[in-house]
């Protein structure tokens, strides 16, 4: 098939995003993606060589900040009320976790992330980043934001959602971060707040964020996001709250992996 307009890249970028999500989610919950508690001691042939993991994290993630504002700035649309709302909200996510988060973690001496991770991550981040910019600023593509969508109880309810849940996964890493001091490299259990219920506040925080995304744009860019983050992080939230169990023998034994009282 040919791809000559721009709906014909979308509806493809979204079908292979789809067809990807139950390859990742049952990749990833066979073969942990090798960063962080769960990264393999000697490098493994898969994933490749290690980087610093603080310039993995902007290497990764930029192409959702900078290739997001590239693609949205390219359509005509970009002055408009509502794509700017809209474009503002992703950006106070993906600037903070490109450029600002790396330098928030408090990372082991040394610490390396496998150089396979940043390059499958660019890939797909800027698959996303196109189907949810152009969505917003360009023509020919889904339904067209006016102003009146600011008003629309899809946009209210996603955007509540999309606030509570960034100020759930800030926190939750916030959290993580402060449990280290100088010098220590090691793990300790996260205690308080909605440590007390689930184990990764963090991911359930980026749940909230991108299914308010998802409705506050009511588009295909934003499900096929919302089913890609989950299939990355619900198994490796599975694998966090039995790596738990597994090192600490005193882990609060009520408490659930990643969605309160349920999962
Ligand atoms: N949208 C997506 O698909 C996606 C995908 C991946 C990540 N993210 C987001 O990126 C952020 C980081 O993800 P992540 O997988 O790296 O999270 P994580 O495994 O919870 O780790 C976050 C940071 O906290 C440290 N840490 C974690 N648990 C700790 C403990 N018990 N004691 C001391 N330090 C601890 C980690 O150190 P170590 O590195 O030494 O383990 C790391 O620096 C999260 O907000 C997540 O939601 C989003």
């Amino acid at each position: 098939m040919e791809l000559t307009s721009p709906a014909q890249w979308y509806g493809a970028a979204f079908w292979l995003i789809l067809g990807l999500c139950p390859l990742v989610f049952g990749g990833l919950l066979l073969l942990p993606a090798s960063y962080g508690r769960h990264k393999k001691d000697k490098p493994h042939w898969l994933w490749g060589p290690g980087i610093p993991t603080r310039w993995a994290w902007v290497i990764m993630e930029a192409p959702s900040s900078l290739g997001f504002a590239v693609i949205y700035l390219w359509g005509p649309h970009r002055f408009e009320p509502a794509p700017l709302v809209l474009f503002l909200m992703w950006q106070s996510h993906y600037f903070q976790r490109s450029f600002i988060f790396p330098f928030l973690i408090k990372t082991r001496p040394g610490d390396t992330t496998p150089v396979s991770i940043p390059v499958m991550a660019v890939s797909s981040n800027l698959v996303i980043s196109f189907l949810n910019a152009a969505i917003l600023s360009w023509d020919g593509i889904g339904r067209g934001y006016a102003t009146a969508w600011l008003w629309d109880p899809r946009f209210i309810v996603g955007a509540i959602v999309f606030v509570i849940g960034y100020r759930t996964n800030r926190k939750a890493d916030a959290m993580l971060a402060a449990l280290r001091k100088p010098g220590e490299t090691g793990y300790k259990i996260p205690r308080g707040w909605l440590y007390d219920k689930i184990s990764c506040p963090n991911y359930f925080g980026e749940f909230l964020v991108w299914t308010g995304w998802a409705i506050a744009t009511w588009s295909p860019g934003g499900v096929a996001f919302l089913l890609w983050t989950l299939a990355n992080l619900l198994p490796r939230a599975l694998q966090n709250h039995r790596w738990y169990h597994q090192k600490f023998p005193d882990y609060p034994p009520q408490r659930k992996a990643v969605i309160p009282y349920l999962l």
